[in-house]
């Protein structure tokens, strides 16, 4: 087996790596550095958002990195401010002006939102940005199977991706079984819980001793095996190359499951619940 990150293909045809970079909090001329570091280290997704104010810090890493452009993929977000039909359209062109880039590879709806009950709006500029080329793939963050259900009944399009909150603490079965039925990818935020209680988690280290692993690239290669799409961020260098290097070796079914069990109905990091919770 060897270190090569594998893709996988969305519905609409387009194939992304199956390990991303994060970039939240990453700004200024520290985080281009980071970002172009993590380039350089085997990264070919990152991931922003309008609302981390470093979607021109993700176009910066990317210059100065030796990757071209077109070898790259770079997904942002629509923040739930501009989820209004013409506000969404301008806010995209927005996000590429501030990246200074022609297009993304992939465009989420960050939250949402659906209190204020816009996002069904936002999801087709989003849908005529793809057609004007602004945008090669659509998806969403954070929507709960009601609101997918929703943008399918409305628009007839179903996002190729959905990026929700997954770790091991917060195993999200129902909701990936929900997206495999439907086609659509499960990617991971947050896949290493931010390193907060994960890397002292005794289950964690006890998997990670037996295959002479960290316990980072142990989570990561649980996401891998549950299917899904992880975009870990670290600002070391050292850590970026750890993270990516998981195509070595593989986790039995026990290990997967010992890890699946560490999961809890609150679980959340931050108790954000998509039903609830509201971002703009
Ligand atoms: N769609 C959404 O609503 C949403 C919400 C949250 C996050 N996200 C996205 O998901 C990305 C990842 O989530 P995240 O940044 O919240 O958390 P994360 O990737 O789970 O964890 C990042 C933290 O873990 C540390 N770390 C990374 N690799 C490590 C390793 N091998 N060993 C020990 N510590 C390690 C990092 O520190 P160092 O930098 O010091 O290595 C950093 O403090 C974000 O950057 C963002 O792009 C999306």
């Amino acid at each position: 087996m060897s270190n090569v990150v594998p893709s996988v293909k969305l519905h609409d045809g387009l194939e992304i790596p199956v390990i991303g970079f994060g970039t939240a909090n990453m700004k200024g001329n520290q985080g281009s550095t980071a970002i172009a570091s993590a380039i350089s280290n085997g990264y070919r997704l990152i991931d922003t958002a309008y609302n981390y104010e470093n979607e021109g810090a993700v176009g910066e890493g990317i210059r100065r990195s030796n990757i071209s452009r077109e070898q790259l993929q770079v997904a942002s977000k629509l923040p739930g401010r501009y989820h209004q039909y013409d506000e969404a359209v301008e806010a995209i062109q927005e996000s590429l002006f501030r990246a200074n880039l022609d297009y993304f590879d992939l465009y989420l709806i960050h939250w949402p939102n659906p209190k204020q009950d816009h996002y069904v709006e936002a999801w087709q500029a989003l849908i005529d940005a793809k057609k004007w080329g602004l945008i090669r793939s659509i998806g969403v963050s954070n929507f709960l199977p009601e609101h997918l259900e929703r943008l399918e009944e409305e628009t007839g399009v179903l996002p190729s991706i959905n990026q929700i909150e997954l770790h091991p603490f917060f195993n999200q079965e129902e909701q990936r079984k929900w997206h495999e039925e439907h086609g659509i990818v499960t990617e991971s935020w947050s896949p290493l819980y931010r390193a907060k209680h994960t890397m002292e988690n005794e289950t964690l280290q006890y998997v990670a001793h037996k295959y002479n692993k960290s316990v980072a690239q142990v989570i990561l290669r649980w996401h891998y095996q549950l299917g899904a799409v992880t975009i870990p961020k670290s600002t070391s260098p050292t850590r970026q190359v750890e993270n990516i290097s998981i195509f070595d070796f593989a986790l039995d079914y026990e290990d997967m499951e010992m890890i699946g069990k560490l999961t809890r109905a609150d679980g959340r990091i931050n108790d954000q619940n998509p039903a609830e919770y509201e971002e703009f």
